[in-house]
């Protein structure tokens, strides 16, 4: 165990924030161990410990994390089953997830291949059911092994148990409040997926980006690398790079309002891009909205909108967490204001 750890390198916020204790776990003997550590059990029953992952979808509002951060780090990737024209893949929680995805790819695997370059772990990517370019983790997760930190005792979850919503699961609970599974005592750690993936497939290619990208390449039959390539080249044009500039990527999630409300906007604004969800309600994509208030490219001392993707918040370097808190703020109020619609964070605050 570490004491007053930074963790710069694990935000991709890139924030010197300390953890006033702090364990990386590698093997199931060291969560044995943690779960008879004494100042983890204190912590724990104080509601003060914190599994962090990658990092890259947080935000510690503090300087110092007054708790407990667990680091899980299991390596290793297997092939659990092989039967027609599916395998099961399971990956630990500790590695890499865009080089898992790349893993895939080159397998020759459908179904990661729209998620490529996200950062974070796979450990993290059932916890808000990682989205991009049409595609969501969720439709290829088979099962979730976790250690219950509570009892020390190994639980899977079906995907159905998961409980997957956009950018939400049973998982993410336990981070924003406490949560059914807590309410349990239940406090799950995630220390591998196992993953259904198709050795022949669909490509999914409606997300209007990726058809003008293969397109400008003039590939009329594109292959799941074609794909992963495309949206690689997709992102690096949107998001700013992991480890150059500060972010979380979409710091805020899209907004759902009523129908009611949407037609009443579409009518002041024809542009307004949407997407349906179901009869009663529609999704407006934040990005649009904050990008209509003025605020792409907005800069203020160390932190700022991106330039060419509004829902990102960065921080360039040597600013306190404090400072993107405000202008989250001053953001859900400026569009609260001009749309009359509430944005929440997408990404984790910690407190
Ligand atoms: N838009 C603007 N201005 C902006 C940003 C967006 O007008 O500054 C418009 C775009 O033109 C487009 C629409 O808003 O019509 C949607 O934008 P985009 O396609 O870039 O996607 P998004 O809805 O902003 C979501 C995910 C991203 C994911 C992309 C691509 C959420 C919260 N975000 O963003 O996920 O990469 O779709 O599929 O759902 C992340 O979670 O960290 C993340 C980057």
């Amino acid at each position: 165990m570490e004491k007053d750890f930074s963790l710069r390198e694990l935000n991709t916020f890139g924030f010197d924030v300390k953890a006033k204790y702090f364990q990386e776990l590698k093997t199931p003997d060291d969560v044995r161990l943690l779960l008879e550590n004494n100042i983890f059990r204190q912590c724990f029953d104080g509601d003060r410990v914190l599994i962090l992952s990658g990092g890259s979808n947080v935000l510690f509002r503090n300087d110092v994390y007054d708790g407990f951060v667990v680091y899980p780090n299991f390596k290793g990737v297997e092939t659990i089953e092989d039967t027609g024209n599916q395998k099961i893949i399971r990956c630990f929680g500790g590695e890499v997830w865009k080089d898992f995805v790349d893993f895939t790819v080159a397998e020759k695997l459908y179904g990661l291949e729209n998620l490529s370059d996200i950062p974070g772990k796979v450990g993290a990517a059932p916890v808000q059911n990682i989205g991009a370019y049409g595609a969501e983790v969720k439709d290829v997760i088979y099962q979730v092994h976790t250690i219950d930190l509570t009892s020390g005792k190994t639980k899977v979850f079906t995907n159905e148990e998961c409980k997957f919503s956009y950018r939400s699961s049973v998982f993410k609970e336990l981070k924003v409040k406490r949560g059914e599974l807590r309410e349990r005592g239940f406090y799950p750690l995630i220390f591998a997926v196992d993953f259904v993936l198709k050795k022949n497939g669909e490509l999914k290619l409606d997300y209007g980006n990726i058809r003008n990208n293969l397109i400008s390449k003039n590939i009329t039959n594109p292959t799941i690398q074609d794909i992963a390539d495309s949206v690689k080249e997709i992102r690096k044009e949107k998001l700013p790079e992991v480890g150059v500039v500060g972010s979380a990527g979409s710091f805020f999630q899209n907004a759902i309002i009523s129908m009611d409300k949407y037609l009443k906007l579409k009518a002041l604004y024809p542009e307004m891009p949407s997407y349906p969800v179901n009869g009663q309600e529609v999704k407006v994509p934040t990005g649009w909205l904050i990008d209509k208030a003025g605020w792409k490219g907005y800069r203020e001392n160390h932190v700022g909108v991106w330039d060419k993707q509004a829902l990102v918040l960065v921080h360039y370097g040597s600013g306190k967490p404090l400072e993107i808190i405000e202008l989250m703020e001053k953001i859900q109020h400026s569009v609260k204001e001009k749309f009359g619609i509430g944005i929440s964070p997408e990404v984790n605050i910690i407190c």
